[in-house]
């Protein structure tokens, strides 16, 4: 007979930022082992653009879902939960949960856990949690830049800006850098409001790239660049999901439902 053991997968998209890395990818896989002392905790990255970029630079060697889960398999492990760090049901998870799929045969049983944003429970915990952590003053706009996607996954952002003004925050926004709602239906809709002032933030786990160039950047398509030339007074947060205490909350949450049906 062989000897049950459990371990942890956590899969993320992956940063090449090393700084809110370790805030924020780092800091929830601490919390996860710190939780959870006599789990083995193992990390992959879905970004094969990011993988390969950091193996090239900094010389380490991050696994991708397949790779991980053999190397878990190899090392005796038994019964797995995978945990994703990602926002949304969207593309990168669909992906991860194939991968997940096509190695089940590894092991006796896998759990796969939800991404942070699945339940309307979820989405009620997000808005409250974004609105403590960065709690804007009545007469400040605070405008956050999700990712955005062309998989129907992405109807979830337009749902979070309505949830935060039902919730009572009528002065926070929410978008996406990539698609739907898109900048300017965000200036659009902060003009109305007439804010002394808008702040930026990423809505997204790592304050990676898109933080730096896209909301933050001196270019003139940044968010920054674009709200400030329709005349608003701007300051950027750059902070990314990851590193809120209450979102790494969620995630341990999620984990732990994961656990729990590896057991039921
Ligand atoms: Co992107």
């Amino acid at each position: 007979m062989n000897r049950k053991k459990t371990a942890i997968l956590v899969v993320s998209f992956g940063t090449s930022y090393e700084e809110t890395r370790k805030k924020t990818l780092d800091r929830m896989e601490d919390r996860v082992r710190e939780q959870f002392p006599d789990v083995p905790v193992y990390r992959a990255w879905t970004s094969g653009i990011i993988r390969r970029k950091i193996e090239k630079r900094d010389g380490i060697h991050i696994p991708d879902v397949k790779s991980a889960l053999a190397l878990m398999a190899a090392d005796g492990m038994t019964e797995v939960v995978v945990s994703p760090t990602h926002v949304i049901n969207g593309i990168e998870n669909d992906r991860m949960l194939e991968e997940v799929n096509a190695c089940r045969y590894l092991f006796s049983r896998v759990s796969v856990g939800r991404p942070l944003l699945t339940t309307q429970e979820d989405n009620r915990r997000i808005v409250q949690v974004v609105a403590q952590e960065l709690a804007p003053k009545e007469d400040e706009a605070l405008v956050l830049m999700g990712h955005g996607t062309e998989h129907y996954a992405n109807a979830i952002y337009a749902a979070l800006d309505y949830q935060f003004k039902d919730m009572g925050h009528p002065n926070i926004f929410v978008g996406t850098v990539e698609a739907y709602p898109a900048l300017e239906s965000l200036i659009r809709s902060v003009r109305k409001r007439n804010p002394a002032r808008v702040i930026l933030a990423p809505f997204m786990v790592v304050a990676g790239d898109h933080a730096e160039h896209d909301l933050a950047g001196e270019g003139a398509a940044s968010w920054k660049s674009c709200f400030e030339k329709a005349g608003f007074e701007v300051s950027c947060v750059l902070k990314g999901l990851g590193e809120y205490a209450g979102v790494q909350e969620m995630f341990l949450e999620h984990v732990q439902s994961a656990l729990d049906e590896l057991k039921s």
